[in-house]
């Protein structure tokens, strides 16, 4: 048995003994340790960010050859790179000669890496290549698999979307992520070719638990309070008969035809699209306008008259939160990821995206106005909104400080005859401003902390 092996073996039983899951996580309310406490953060960084599939790139950050683009799982620095072979790969970001950091870039096209220490070179495969002055060595190197990069064993994609676990006995992505791929296949099917491109990104950091935001992402009941500014601001330049944003929220959210469902493992998903006026147009209908968008607009429907709505639609932020447990979340034209920094800090990325024209009936010039549009509608609620909900998880974790107030409620739609639905599927269904799938979620996040996953690293032969 190796060291590592042996501190694994005992950590789950000294880990475990010092919780009761049971009492920490119960039916109506959670402790605060879930987001207060050094010891449980580092075991979610095994148990959830290391035993489970966590989002890492998109397969449209590496679109060639020899692309990479670093990234995270939990707190584990990666490269993922499409090797030299084609193959996707999320290596390890830490050289095997002393552990540093070998990449320090965010992104490009490399066939090897050079570590800045002490120049040891590794293929994008993981192979080590070369060291400097190597006769200084009393073996050749490159011959011994252990000096090649570790490696996340398990990297699967889902339409474009690139998972990694380091769980040798998680199911193939595609059961994991079970009834949750149905409003993914749709927010990618009304693309042309059912897909997007990832662009550039707005990154926002908290001093806060990643958690707040997994609470939060699918959160109907505090859209009017947290984010009144923002409706006012969408709204103050329309007549009274038009709802821009999220307005739908305004009067009695439960009675609205949108919902909020849980997926299972840990998955789930707001819809609003059934709030929409059911035609071309109707989703572009509710876009806010930002300072300079309606020429674009105009210009379309110059362009294209009664075929301009349908394309604007293809420029609209869909209104759906589609969450993926851990760490992603698919909503408007975005793609957010939650990052795990420690306990109390998380970084959350946003990065757009755009469409292709992929059977040529858009046209370059209209496609260009329809990304533009897509890029502006990431002025919107990425910089209006999430400002006011990553305020709202620092004020929480300042307000959990107060140790001897112990538990946080997410009772809301508990105990109500006839509120919320099991679906044949196992799906959850209940009204919008409804905390289930919070109850829900935190289920399968004590499931996986009870647990006591084997992760394993592997490395080209
Ligand atoms: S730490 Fe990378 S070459 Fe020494
Ligand atoms: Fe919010």
């Amino acid at each position: 048995m190796t060291q590592m092996e042996r501190v694994e073996a005992l950590r789950p039983r000294n880990f475990g003994a010092s919780y009761d899951w049971d009492e920490l996580v119960q039916e109506d309310r959670v402790h605060h340790l879930l987001y207060t406490d050094a010891a449980i953060f580092d075991a979610e960084m095994r148990h959830i960010f290391g035993g489970t599939w966590v989002y890492l790139a998109h397969e449209s950050q590496i679109p060639n050859v020899d692309d990479y683009v670093t990234a995270k799982l939990g707190l584990r620095p990666l490269i993922m790179t499409r090797d030299s072979d084609g193959i996707i790969r999320a290596l390890y970001n830490r050289c095997t000669h002393r552990g540093t950091t070998l990449c320090r870039f965010e992104k490009g096209n490399k066939r090897s890496f050079q570590c800045p220490y002490h120049g040891w070179n590794f293929l994008n495969n993981g192979k080590l290549r070369g060291v400097p002055w190597a006769e200084g060595y009393g073996e050749n190197l490159t011959r011994d698999p252990k000096f090649n990069l570790a490696q996340v064993p398990r990297v699967e994609s889902y339409r474009g979307f690139i998972f990694g676990t380091l769980n040798a006995s998680a199911p193939p992505i595609g059961e994991h992520l079970g009834p949750i791929r149905k409003p993914i296949d749709e927010w990618l099917d009304r693309n042309p070719g059912g897909k997007v491109v990832v662009c550039e990104a707005n990154r926002i950091k908290y001093k806060g638990n990643w958690k707040l935001a997994y609470d939060n992402s699918g959160d109907g009941y505090h859209v009017l309070y947290s984010h009144r500014s923002l409706l006012e601001t969408e709204n103050r330049f329309v007549d009274e008969n038009t709802e821009k944003g999220m307005s739908y929220y305004r009067t009695a959210p439960d009675e609205q035809p949108m919902y909020m469902q849980y997926m299972g493992n840990g998955h789930h998903f707001k819809d609003k699209r059934p709030n929409l006026q059911p035609r071309n147009g109707g989703l572009w209908a509710i876009e806010s306008l930002h300072p300079g968008m309606e020429h674009v607009e105009q210009k379309l429907r110059r362009q294209f008259g009664d075929r301009a709505d349908a394309l604007l639609d293809l420029a609209g932020s869909e209104p759906v939160n589609i969450n993926v447990f851990p760490n992603l979340s698919l909503l408007g034209n975005h793609i957010q990821v939650f990052q795990p920094v420690s306990f109390e800090e998380t970084d959350t990325i946003w990065y757009g995206t755009r469409i292709e024209d992929v059977d040529g009936t858009i046209g370059a010039d209209a496609l260009n106005d329809i990304n533009t549009l897509r890029m502006r509608t990431q002025e919107g609620f990425p910089n209006f909104g999430e400002v006011d909900d990553v305020t709202n998880f620092e004020q929480i974790q300042r307000g959990l400080r107060c140790q001897e107030d112990e538990w946080i409620y997410m009772n809301r739609g508990l105990g109500i005859p006839g509120r919320i639905h099991t679906l044949e599927d196992g799906t959850i269904k209940a009204p919008a401003t409804d905390e289930m799938f919070m109850r829900e979620y935190i289920k399968e996040w004590k499931r996986l902390m009870k647990a006591e996953p084997q992760l394993t690293i592997r490395r080209e032969p």
